[in-house]
């Protein structure tokens, strides 16, 4: 496989030159201000995974030097994009369904600039579709081309064409750019991009491209930048964590960089993901287990309890080799929370398989897990594969699956009861405006009776109920 070095990032020639648009477009939005009396407002909508939402906080950032205000509602915008997913076909039915919405905005206000960028848009057959059917998209970026976004949205100002710019799969790391964080306690911080494994059914490493770590240097001044800024959470960001640094050709590894981050001094968690089990090694376990700041969670996709499945899905790992790691965690940090990626209806998936993967949930009993039907993704091999799975059997298999770990879920909630855990509260819950809501380290979810002021903060909360899906409990005074 092709090796991709960090010498491959972005020059900083390049980004200066992408900087110098971002100038030229906040001067021709403050000559629309001083005419209008308002500034024109951006809006961005963020589909798919974290990489995605730390994306998207990089285009907020570039839109807001570019002198936009940033709006939570589309409505009034005039400049729109919708960074997209590919990884189920449900996430491209949003995106598309989403993106037709936005015409009748464009109606209108025939000024706002509509742009589409992400995984969904780095598929030619996608380019061509939204060429052909959706003649109001006026710029289409892929996932290379997120740090040539000014150039792309100036040169759709000044000439006023449709800039649809296919991917140009030349992969690499920017560094540099701007950034405007969602959160003033809770930070993304990617520290590798793209993945090598193609598993069988997954369209990510077509979308991303290959594996390229960012300099630990710059990652380890980001996060003591956030800790300084009085960040409070930091989640590192990667498909495959425990490659960072394999493609630079470094002597360090991830295990390396969570022990140098571990020394920035600070009251502050370290999360990560995502863990490849075929790689998360003893050593990185080890790291955690001594270490001051690095969260107790572990999300390890198991993917499938069947080694056959497992081989189909081009997993590279067997059921053995997999709970070995959740026994040498468990062995290592008893309070460690364990989570997982569950797929249901690979093709070729018997019943007999299907049981293996309930078995292990009883056996790995995870404390939760995120769990999908099978979708084909068009130029992954599984999508060629014989005996797909009816849409019958992936619903009742799926239930399934949700019953069995909704009762391990319950069980692993249960002993919190009459404990005290530290909460990072996230202020008033969504769902119910009424309740506070925060996470552990482990990443669980608690819902308590609070009061404004507290989000950001870690507190410390009295559990009385655990339940499926959350702790319930109020602060401990
Ligand atoms: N890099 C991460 C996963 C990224 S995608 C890893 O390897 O663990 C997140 C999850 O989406 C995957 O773990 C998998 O469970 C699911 N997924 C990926 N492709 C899918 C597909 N075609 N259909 C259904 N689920 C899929
Ligand atoms: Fe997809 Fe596999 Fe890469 Fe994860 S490791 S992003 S599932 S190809
Ligand atoms: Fe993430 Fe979806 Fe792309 S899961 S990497 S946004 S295909």
């Amino acid at each position: 496989m092709e090796k991709i070095s960090v010498n491959k990032a972005v020059l900083p020639e390049e980004i200066d030159r992408q900087k110098s648009y971002i100038n030229r477009i906040k001067e021709k939005n403050q000559r629309f201000c001083d005419e209008n009396g308002f500034r024109k407002q951006a809006f961005i909508m963020t589909l798919g995974c974290q990489q995605n939402e730390a994306d998207s906080e990089r285009l907020a950032g570039m839109a807001e030097a570019m002198g936009y205000e940033i709006s939570d509602k589309p409505d009034n915008a005039y400049l729109i994009l919708v960074n997209t997913c590919a990884i189920r076909e449900h996430a491209e039915k949003r995106a598309l369904s989403i993106v037709g919405q936005y015409k009748h905005i464009k109606a209108k206000n025939p000024e706002l600039i509509i742009g589409i960028c992400g995984c969904m848009v780095v598929q030619e057959h996608r380019i061509q579709d939204i060429k052909m059917r959706y003649p109001y998209v006026d710029i289409l970026f892929g996932t290379s081309s997120l740090h040539k976004f000014p150039e792309l949205l100036f040169e759709k100002m000044q000439r006023g064409k449709r800039i649809l710019r296919p991917d140009e799969k030349e992969y690499l790391v920017a560094e540099g750019l701007p950034v405007r964080r969602e959160s003033s306690y809770r930070a993304w911080v990617s520290v590798m991009y793209g993945c090598n494994n193609f598993c069988s059914y997954c369209i990510v490493p077509y979308v991303r491209g290959r594996e390229r770590s960012r300099e630990m240097s710059e990652i380890v001044n980001e996060v003591k930048e956030l800790v300084a800024d009085g960040y409070k959470d930091i989640t590192l960001l990667g498909q495959n964590v425990n490659s960072y640094g394999k493609d630079s050709g470094k002597e360090y590894d991830f295990a390396d960089l969570l022990s140098e981050l571990d020394k920035i001094e600070g009251d502050y968690l370290i999360h990560f993901m995502t863990s490849h089990p075929k790689d998360a090694s003893r050593r990185l376990i080890d790291v955690m287990a001594s270490s001051k700041h690095i969260a107790r969670q572990f999300h390890l996709p198991m993917q499938s309890g069947s080694d056959r499945v497992l081989k189909l899905m081009n997993r590279r790992y067997d059921f053995e080799k997999y709970i070995g790691i959740v026994d040498y965690i468990r062995e290592k940090m008893p309070e460690a929370t364990i989570t997982s990626d569950i797929i249901v209806g690979f093709p070729d998936e018997s019943d007999e398989d299907f049981e293996k993967t309930l078995d292990a949930l009883r056996r790995a009993k995870f404390d939760m897990i995120f769990s999908f039907i099978y979708s084909p993704r068009k130029g992954t091999p599984a999508s060629e594969m014989k005996n797909q799975i009816s849409p019958e059997v992936k619903q009742e298999r799926f239930e399934r699956l949700l019953k069995t770990q909704n009762e391990i879920s319950l069980a692993s909630n249960k002993p919190y009861e009459g404990k005290t855990v530290r909460v990072l509260c996230d202020g008033r819950s969504k769902n119910n405006n009424e309740v506070f809501c925060g996470r552990t380290e482990g990443g669980k979810i608690v819902l308590f009776d609070g009061d404004d002021g507290l989000e950001g903060r870690f507190i410390n909360i009295e559990i009385e109920r655990g339940d499926t899906f959350a702790l319930y409990g109020k602060i401990k005074k």
